[in-house]
């Protein structure tokens, strides 16, 4: 495992980049999925500082807690429910500018007040997905959702050959 290391500035964009160009150094050859969605939830919120980073993973049925680094979570989330539930049952990243405007938010901090969710999926089939809380509201937009859709798939990759 290679560190990552980003000369952190406010360009999003070349944040993002940068993270990407060295992620699959980063990995190495461990192909355990929960040992790298362990260090990716880890580096993404060590970099970017988001308050709170993790998977939920498809579990008999349910969304079951993964690796995170945070707060304490909700256990489980059935399909549907909460962001990452509707992210799960769309089959799309979910951007939540304002968390008590989105219907049936699941609250797992009073801090989170905008949110992202993005499937990771193996081939069509979501096999988890990448939460990420901010305590800023709007933190979240497009750039964001291409990047990580981008990690998410270097990471399927990697997990499920
Ligand atoms: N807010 C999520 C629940 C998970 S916590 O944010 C870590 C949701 O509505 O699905």
């Amino acid at each position: 495992m290679e560190p990552i290391f980003v000369n952190f500035g406010n360009d999003k964009e070349s944040n993002y980049k940068q993270f990407i160009s060295q992620l699959q150094a980063f990995m190495g050859d461990e192909t355990n999925e929960v040992s790298n969605m362990a260090n990716i939830a880890a580096a993404l919120h060590d970099i970017f500082k988001f308050f709170w980073v993790g998977f939920y993973r498809v579990i008999d049925g349910e969304l079951v807690l993964g690796p995170f680094q945070g707060t304490p979570a909700v256990s489980r989330i059935e399909k549907g429910k909460g962001v990452c539930g509707t992210a799960w049952e769309q089959e799309i990243t979910v951007i939540v500018p304002d968390v008590n405007k989105f219907p049936g938010h699941i609250a797992c901090s009073l801090q989170s007040k905008s949110e992202i969710v993005v499937p990771l999926k193996k081939g069509n089939e979501v096999k988890a997905v990448l939460d990420i809380d901010s305590t800023k509201l709007d933190e979240f937009d497009e750039t964001d959702g291409k990047y990580l859709e981008e990690i998410m798939d270097i990471l399927s990759k990697q997990i499920f050959k």
